[in-house]
């Protein structure tokens, strides 16, 4: 057993978090991350309207009795959907966790505070991670330049975010961005994480609702294959390499590229294309640089389990053993 601050918080068995999902984070995933013992996130977004998320997660609980969570990412567009009205649908439901991202969590905590909602806020520095602590939520995912989604502009890899800001908070700190497996949570342990939060490991298992062809690529990806997007609209997103992304990192090339030049080619139907029917140079579709640590499709069950023991014979083990 591997008991941290972040298990005791969440009343998890394992210090595994399944970061929220665009169009991943469905709930026969999220149920069975939690009776695997991490601790499964629905995405709020990913349902069309806040009676869906409602539905979704009454769909959730009668998979799992377990602890589960839901994102709710809040990012500047031209059209926002009806954030207030997620957040209550969240606490309607009775959810006691939610993973908040994009923007400070700050205009809902007195609503999650109310209902005994615990926020873990996803944030790629330190100093917003200092303001989300200041705001009153009980954890904080650091989420380093590797992950999938947005790393920020920062550019920290978790080498060095993580021990950064697990020393500055009092809040416990979940490392989040190129965590993969056992190796990955041992590191991130002795760098003061409490737990680690995974998207891409977790496209890859048998219970994400998305095409086979995408996990099937997944496994035969390496190191190279992630392409940093958005760079120059500063509002970087790492997403996989392909010929659609390769397209919006050339036009981008230019130097006066502005989002309209790419608007067709990122829309967000497109990659719900890819997830839906496996054509894979259909649009986006986000992954960080772990994806080159995915060497199978395991259930949860089985890639957590292993994750996990793998993780104690390492540290019972090689740990040891280096030790003169
Ligand atoms: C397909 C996909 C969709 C994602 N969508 C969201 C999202 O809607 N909101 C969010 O906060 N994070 C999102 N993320 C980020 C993950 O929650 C997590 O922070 C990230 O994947 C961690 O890095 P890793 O991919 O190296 O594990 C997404 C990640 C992936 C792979």
């Amino acid at each position: 057993m591997l008991k941290t601050r972040i298990t005791d918080l969440f009343g998890i068995e394992h210090p595994v978090i399944q970061g929220g999902m665009q169009w991943v984070g469905y709930a026969e995933l999220v149920s069975a991350v939690s009776n695997a013992g991490a601790l499964g996130i629905l995405t709020a977004l990913t349902q069309p309207t806040p009676e869906d998320l409602t539905k979704e997660i009454a769909r959730t609980r009668e998979m799992t009795d377990k602890p589960f969570g839901v994102n709710l990412t809040v990012l500047p567009t031209i059209n926002p959907p009806p954030y207030e009205e997620y957040a209550q649908a969240i606490v309607g439901s009775g959810v006691k966790i939610v993973e908040t991202a994009g923007r400070s969590p700050e205009p809902f905590m007195e609503l999650f505070k109310e209902y005994d909602v615990k926020v873990i806020h996803k944030c790629t520095s330190v100093r917003h991670a200092l303001k989300a602590q200041s705001v009153g939520v009980s954890a904080i995912t650091i989420d380093g330049f590797e992950c999938a989604g947005h790393p920020g502009e920062d550019d920290i890899p978790s080498l060095v975010l993580l021990p950064q800001a697990a020393e500055a908070l009092d809040v416990p700190v979940a490392g989040c961005g190129g965590f993969s497996d056992a190796k990955s949570l041992v590191a991130a342990l002795a760098l003061g994480g409490e737990a680690i939060v995974m998207g891409t490991r977790f496209m890859a298992t048998k219970e994400a609702g998305i095409h086979q062809n995408v996990k099937d690529k997944m496994t035969e990806a390496n190191e190279l294959s992630t392409n940093l997007m958005f760079r120059t609209m500063h509002n970087t997103a790492r997403v996989f390499k392909n010929s659609i992304s390769d397209q919006v990192v050339e036009i981008e090339s230019s130097g006066s590229a502005t989002f309209e030049d790419v608007k067709d080619l990122v829309a967000g139907q497109r990659g719900r294309v890819v997830f839906e029917e496996g054509d894979l140079e259909h649009g986006i579709w986000s992954a960080g640089i772990s994806v080159a640590r995915v060497k199978d499709v395991p259930s949860c069950q089985e890639m957590v389990s292993r994750l996990v023991s793998d993780a104690e014979k390492i540290i019972d083990g090689r740990l040891q053993s280096v030790k003169a």
